[in-house]
């Protein structure tokens, strides 16, 4: 999708489609009088186009709902698509980003391969235009996403051409760059997306090392793949307990950001992500049912790198290194065993009582490497508990940290971003949980609080250096498809950790 920005009179624009916003003006007191909609642009010949339908009633503005015209009066245009952004005054960002979403996706099966949409300028008090703008383009760029790369009889029903239309009279410049940004954004989402739709036999641990290297040296980041027998050097004995039962070596890759100009003793920025390719469950092996969908098991991996790539073009002022810890995790003849006791990076001993528990075992060695390398702040991201799904649905991801200070962070970036986590505890009653009786830490502490017992195994190999973790096992694929995204997966988790970035 070719996207550009472009500041004209919306009457003038050629275009297949002219997608312009209406809310809902409707208050509970109103709730007779049934005021119609208000259209978010001051333009009068669209208002004009619109005015009978809009009074019909036929149309009340709910978020995402759709409004075709052909051939509106007056307007160049060949058809007009109203979209509603819900309630006036509740709009956010993320509302002007759901709507473009569905315009595209709205486009995309009926052949229109040409998009115009009307930058909402009359919106609430919360949501500036460049806010809009950004979230505009974000918006467009997830929503033509789509998952079925392998149909051999696809129809790439991709929107060629994306075009944000601002009055001439709006501040071209903050607005451009504002635009480019969600660009950036919206491309890295879509890029972390792309690689957790592959298959486990298209993207091994292998070839998600390559795709990531591919990327960094695209956009300029330093990079190193790892595998085997670095793991060996680096004693990393708990992420090669995973990788051990798989005839797919592991990989380590590591992405480094380093811009110049920065205080030698400031922070430096470890991201690290789960990124099992498959996830079997190894000897405590999975069922069945579903088991197909364990090829996602790298989405926390895929967020940071796709993280990483919006990092290096937007090249915000601090030190950031990523690292992906990849592994398949299968059962086979050397495949670690209930019972086993692993030795990780940090020295700490690992009894391993179920082997389906991979994620914090890769991600263990992952956080000590960060540290080592010189991390002062850590976040990852992982597909980590079935437990958190139980607790939070597919709506919110879970989050986790062990300094409010660095969450607080975090939870401000949320505001930008659009996603939602919500916080969840640590505590020291937890960590009993987790205690072996024949070495330092159990992988698993049963059924209950299994969200929070992952996340405190985490917590005893970040330690003390300021953590966010993030769990997002249940929002990484988006299970039923929504007006402006496709079924699939989500690219979850890429555009709060960049915002996290950015706030140092
Ligand atoms: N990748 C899974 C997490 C998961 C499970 C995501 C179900 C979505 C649905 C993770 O590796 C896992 O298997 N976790 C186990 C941990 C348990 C053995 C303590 C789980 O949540 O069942
Ligand atoms: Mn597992
Ligand atoms: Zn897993």
């Amino acid at each position: 999708m070719r996207t550009e920005f472009s500041f004209a009179n919306l009457a003038e624009i050629e275009t297949e489609l002219l997608a312009v916003l209406a809310a809902d003006a409707q208050t509970a007191k109103e709730a007779d009088a049934r005021p119609a909609p208000a259209l978010l642009t001051g333009n009068e010949a669209v208002k004009k186009a619109v005015a009978d339908v809009l009074a019909s009633g036929e149309f009340k503005a709910g978020a995402n709902e759709t409004l075709l015209l052909h051939g509106p009066a007056g307007l160049k245009a060949k058809r007009l698509l109203v979209v509603g952004l819900g309630k006036a005054g509740k709009a956010t960002a993320h509302s002007v980003r759901s709507a473009a979403g569905t315009a595209v996706r709205f486009a995309k099966p009926r052949g229109i391969r040409e998009v115009a949409l009307a930058l909402p300028l009359l919106v609430s008090d919360g949501l500036d235009a460049a806010a809009s703008a950004r979230a505009a383009v974000e918006g467009a760029l997830v929503g033509d996403f789509d998952p079925d790369t392998y149909r051999s009889d696809r129809k790439d029903q991709s929107v060629q051409r994306f075009t944000l239309v601002a009055p001439e009279s709006a501040d071209k410049k903050a607005l451009e760059a504002a635009f480019a940004e969600g660009v950036i954004v919206g491309e890295s989402q879509n890029f972390a997306r792309s690689l957790v739709n592959e298959p486990g036999n298209k993207l091994t641990p292998t070839i998600l090392g390559q795709r990531a290297a591919e990327m960094a040296q695209e956009v300029g980041l330093g990079w190193e793949v790892h595998s085997t027998e670095k793991l060996h050097e680096l004693k990393m004995g708990a992420f090669w307990s995973v990788s051990q039962g798989s005839e797919e070596p592991p990989a380590l890759i590591v992405l480094r950001y380093e811009p110049d100009g920065v205080a030698k003793d400031g922070p430096v920025l470890g991201l690290v992500g789960k990124g099992i390719t498959f996830d079997t469950g190894g000897i405590s092996i999975k069922p069945a049912d579903n088991m197909e969908k364990m090829k996602y098991d790298m989405a926390g991996g895929a967020a940071m790198i796709g993280a990483m790539r919006a990092i290096a073009l937007l090249k915000p002022k601090v030190r950031v290194i990523g690292i992906v810890c990849a592994a398949e995790n299968m059962p086979d003849g050397k495949a670690q065993k209930p019972g086993d006791v692993q030795t990780a990076m940090s020295g700490k001993t690992i009894e391993i009582i179920n082997t389906d528990a991979e994620g914090r075992l890769v991600l263990a060695d992952g956080l000590a490497y960060a540290k080592q390398l010189g991390a002062t702040h850590l976040i990852d991201a992982a597909t980590l508990t079935g437990a958190c799904v139980v607790a939070l649905g597919m709506v919110n991801a879970g989050a986790f940290s062990n300094d409010d200070a660095t969450y607080e962070k975090f939870d401000t970036a949320l505001k930008v971003s659009g996603e939602k986590f919500w916080r969840l505890p640590l505590g020291d009653e937890y960590m009993e949980m987790i205690k072996s009786d024949i070495g330092d830490i159990k992988n698993t502490g049963g059924r209950w609080g299994g969200a929070i017992t992952a996340a405190e195994f985490l917590h005893a190999f970040a330690e003390e250096t300021p953590w966010v973790h993030l769990d997002i096992a249940g929002v990484a694929w988006v299970e039923d498809a929504r007006p402006y995204i496709a079924k699939g997966p989500s690219g979850i988790a890429v555009r709060s950790i960049l915002e996290w970035v950015r706030s140092y």
